[in-house]
């Protein structure tokens, strides 16, 4: 840690913040790093909040270095970052906006001269004070959280009227206000960011008194989103699944990363696996994650078609796009049935319907063979 602090101007803190106990986020690593730094730095240095941090991050970050090192000695910026998993050096290096949460100039002269090379297309550098910075990470997450399950709760009601969901997304995403993207009803967000950030703006503000209500709704919601597939599967078999053998697509809580952190497919297997049912699943990149936290209680497949030999039904849970276009008739021939339950709307309700499935989405008419 010396050397490397010894030799840099600018220090980024890339901490983990998991949530504490009471779901706010845990500070110990970013607050135990600061007091070390405080030990060591002996030139002015930028340290920047680069975590996912509650409003009053930076100012405590400042007030642990002190312990150790005099104020003149440093700056604490505030700079969240909103890379995607799975395209994180891409959004890294082609950011939409940069922000930048520092009151002192000094600061804001050497985040500019870091930051400029990365928006010479022209996206911006937004220089706020501290506290605005912090607070716009969670509320970019918060709102992204409250889109998709806003979309998720229109899905619900889709299935109840009869109506099609995707022809709503459809219908009010080309309104330029709305937007085409995170619109797309699912089985719930998953990940290492939304499902604590939303946990921890709300816990934020119920701490200064001040009751955000869409926050535990998009909470609630989410949370009983993630296993929306299982009353459906057991509605299906007459609600005995004992004995049944499930084949999963998809582990990940998102294509393209083995993060399986708050992953929907886990509360799936957790509910099926209580009604003792059996899984054998498959996922491009997560099944070693899995394998660690799960063992053998479920099976994994060297491919996505091993999985179904044998199975009652094919269950869904992430958009991969290998699974969006399966051989139907392999896996129907695979299948002990052609029954399919969907939690990505990976496919059409006429493709489906011509392959002969009996087909559960989101949102959407039930196709029965
Ligand atoms: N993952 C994302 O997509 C994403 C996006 C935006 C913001 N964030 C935020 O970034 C932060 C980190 O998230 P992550 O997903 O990269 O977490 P992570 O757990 O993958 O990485 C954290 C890193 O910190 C290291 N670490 C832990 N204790 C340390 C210590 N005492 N000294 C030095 N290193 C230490 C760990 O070894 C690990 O490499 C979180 O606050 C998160 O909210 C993450």
């Amino acid at each position: 840690m010396k050397e490397a602090v010894v030799k840099a101007k600018i220090i980024f803190l890339a901490l983990p913040t998991p949530p504490g106990e009471d779901g706010s986020a845990d500070l110990s690593y970013i607050l135990s790093v600061a007091k070390e730094l405080g030990k060591i730095i002996t030139d002015y240095k930028v340290i920047v909040d680069k975590s996912t941090v509650p409003v009053g991050t930076a100012e405590k970050v400042r007030v642990a270095m002190l312990e150790n090192v005099k104020e003149e000695f440093f700056d604490v910026v505030s700079n969240p970052e909103f890379l995607r998993e799975g395209f994180a050096v891409d959004d890294f290096l082609k950011p939409d906006r940069v922000v930048v949460g520092t009151t002192s100039e000094k600061a804001k002269k050497l985040m500019d001269e870091l930051y400029r090379p990365y928006v010479r297309s022209g996206n911006p550098i937004i220089f706020m004070d501290e506290k605005s910075a912090e607070l716009t990470k969670y509320a970019a997450n918060a709102f992204l959280a409250t889109k998709i399950t806003f979309m998720n709760e229109i899905a619900n009601l889709c299935e109840k009227l009869g109506a099609d969901v995707d022809m709503v997304r459809t219908g009010i995403g080309s309104d330029d206000r709305i937007g085409k993207r995170f619109l797309f009803p699912g089985i719930g967000y998953g990940g290492s960011c939304f499902p604590k950030d939303v946990q921890a703006l709300a816990q934020s503000a119920s701490q200064v008194g001040y009751d955000f209500k869409i926050l535990d709704a998009v909470m609630a919601v989410n949370e009983k989103q993630k296993s929306s597939l299982v009353p459906k599967i057991k509605a299906y078999y007459k609600n005995d699944i004992k004995g049944r053998h499930f084949a999963l697509w998809g582990l990940a809580f998102k294509p393209d990363t083995d993060d399986i952190r708050e992953a929907p497919a886990l509360y799936i297997i957790a509910e099926l696996l209580a009604a003792g049912a059996k899984v054998t699943a498959y996922d491009p990149e997560a099944m070693e994650n899995v394998k660690k936290q799960l063992g053998d209680k479920i099976g994994y497949a060297g491919d996505q078609y091993e999985a179904l030999k044998g199975a009652d039904a094919l269950l869904i849970a992430t958009e991969w796009s290998l699974f969006r276009t399966p051989d139907f008739e392999k896996v129907a021939s695979l299948l002990k049935a052609k029954v399919i339950f969907d939690g990505r709307n990976l496919y059409g309700l006429a493709q489906v319907k011509e392959s002969g499935f009996t087909y559960y989405s989101i949102g959407r008419e039930i196709i029965r063979a």
